[in-house]
């Protein structure tokens, strides 16, 4: 991705922006309506997979802490760990019970337990090649076997949406698409063993407002999102994927 290494390193993207991220997810919009949708995802999740809680839990690229918050909730011990202290100075507020690190474990160790249960959020589908190997690579060593990895790519480059810009000229910088991200998992050690869908109906820019996502016709068209074979299309999945 691009051939400037310092512009283009994602460690850099969010050293100043802890003030202005939360207010940003939250105008309404669809980045507020995959917010709402990943919550109730990670509830399903956390049900499933850890019904009598989760031991010890660690969330990498842990930002302000929206999702640390929500599933430390559900753990015993939990960490947050990020390169930007501006960030995680936002996250401490919210999660006074979770251990914050302020490092960047694709090169250098967190120094803690193994955990069973790591997240990673809006982070994979931004981060170039190397930091993605990196992360993956690090992800997988702080795992216990058969322990769990539960994460997001929120641009697929195959969405509809996404599909739909690219022909009339204005689409995204994004490749992180479904092949690209399972041969990475593959790679680093990790089978993908449940996706859930987002905002597969969320087909032009035009419906990108509030008011859509509050219509009842979105609530009926949503659960199309889950069927597995609209997945790789969805500009939204969560992942669930198991060190092997
Ligand atoms: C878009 S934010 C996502 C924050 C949070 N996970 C969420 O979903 O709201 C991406 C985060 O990745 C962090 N980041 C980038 N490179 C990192 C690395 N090597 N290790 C840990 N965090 C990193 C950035 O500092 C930023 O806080």
């Amino acid at each position: 991705m691009g051939s400037d290494p310092v512009a283009t390193d994602y460690r850099q993207s969010h050293l100043h922006k802890g003030a202005d991220y939360d207010r940003d997810l939250s105008r309404g919009d669809f980045n507020t309506y995959m917010t709402e949708r990943e919550g109730e995802i990670l509830e399903r999740i956390a049900a499933k997979f850890f019904p009598g809680g989760i031991p010890r839990y660690l969330d990498f690229a842990c930002g302000t802490g929206r999702i640390t918050q929500r599933v430390s909730a559900h753990a015993a011990e939990s960490y947050g760990v990020d390169v930007s202290a501006n960030m995680v100075e936002q996250a401490r507020l919210k999660c006074p019970r979770t251990t914050f690190i302020v490092r960047d474990l694709t090169r250098d160790s967190a120094g803690i337990a193994p955990v069973n249960l790591v997240t990673s959020f809006r982070f994979l589908g931004d981060a170039q090649d190397e930091l993605r190997r990196g992360a993956l690579k690090a992800i997988h060593d702080l795992l216990v076997p058969g322990g769990y990895f539960v994460f997001n790519n929120h641009l697929n480059p195959w969405s509809i949406h996404n599909t739909l810009l690219r022909m009339s000229g204005k689409g995204e910088r994004v490749d992180l698409t479904w092949t690209k991200l399972r041969r990475l998992l593959r790679e680093a050690g990790f089978k993908i063993v449940a996706s859930y869908g987002i905002g597969f109906w969320l087909v032009r820019y035009k419906l990108d407002r509030p008011e859509v996502f509050r219509s009842p016709l979105v609530r009926v068209l949503e659960p199309v999102s889950k069927f597995p074979p609209l997945v790789p299309f969805c500009p939204d999945a969560v992942f669930v994927a198991q060190r092997v």
